[in-house]
């Protein structure tokens, strides 16, 4: 992906001490970065502020890491904003939750049109209250001819339900006579999830220190790196995202194999 040289000095200026630009190799960034975007509800409580008020901050991290990325080039970035499972949590705040996936969406369409971002969702849209569903067609109709970074939402998603979904779809294609059983591969299942057509993810970050997966991109992250890092969601900055990035680019990846070094 095209970098604008020219806005990612200035992006990354002022750094901390203990991080900076010039750690991380340009020419060696994770194409496609996961994150599980966690800890809104704890950073809330420990300001004395209601859980909502942490997703409200969420907000602020989540278009940081976006144009951080979009700074650095990064192919596609994919965030697990809500799961099968979130539908659990109290009604009101999952009524405010999609209220601010809505009104979120709607404050960043301009974002997405000056960084040429690609918007797209992850996961079972037809149980979001119409309103959410409605603008998040138009942000998938709106940024469909983009050519940036790809920004993929997951929103009422869940990676086993998605694995049985594309299981369900290769059985249609089996029975109405299109697909052999046999032509069932890897190759074949993975163009049947939601992210069919994206590269997997080879850096999963997870905020708030939890150490599980929490049933998102089961599949995909087969051979992805993983940086559990104890700040919470809404304080993960740009330099954050470069601190993940630098210890990503001191993994040995051997996917299975033997170092070559
Ligand atoms: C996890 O924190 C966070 C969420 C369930 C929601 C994240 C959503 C956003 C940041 C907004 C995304 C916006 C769009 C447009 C998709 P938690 O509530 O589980 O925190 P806790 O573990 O401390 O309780």
């Amino acid at each position: 992906m095209k970098r604008d040289e020219e806005k990612l000095g200035p992006y990354f200026a002022n750094p901390p001490e203990d991080v900076a630009l010039a750690d991380v190799d340009l020419d060696r960034l994770p194409s496609h970065i996961s994150v599980i975007m966690d800890g809104n509800g704890r950073w809330a409580t420990r300001q004395g502020l209601e859980r909502g008020e942490g997703h409200v901050a969420g907000i602020k991290s989540l278009r940081e890491t976006i144009t951080a990325c979009v700074r650095l080039g990064i192919e596609a970035l994919s965030c697990y904003a809500f799961s099968t499972e979130n539908w659990k949590r109290p009604q009101h705040e999952v009524d405010l939750l999609m209220h601010l996936f809505a009104t979120t969406l709607v404050r960043e369409l301009p974002l997405f049109h000056q960084e040429n971002v690609r918007l797209r969702f992850l996961g079972d849209l037809s149980r979001l209250p119409e309103q959410t569903r409605e603008v998040f067609e138009q942000g998938l109709s709106e940024t469909a001819d983009h050519t940036g970074m790809t920004l993929a939402l997951a929103v009422n998603y869940g990676a086993r339900a998605e694995i049985a979904r594309a299981a369900r779809l290769l059985a249609e294609r089996v029975s109405a006579g299109e697909l052999d059983v046999d032509a069932i591969d890897e190759v074949s299942v993975a163009g049947e999830l939601y992210t069919a057509g994206l590269p997997d993810p080879e850096l999963l970050i997870r905020t708030s220190g939890e150490l599980r997966l929490s049933n998102f991109l089961l599949w995909q992250l087969a051979y992805s790196e993983f940086y559990v890092t104890d700040v919470l969601w809404p304080d993960f900055d740009r330099w954050e995202l470069l601190r993940a990035i630098r210890s990503f680019q001191g993994r040995d990846r051997r996917f299975g194999g033997v170092s070559v070094k």
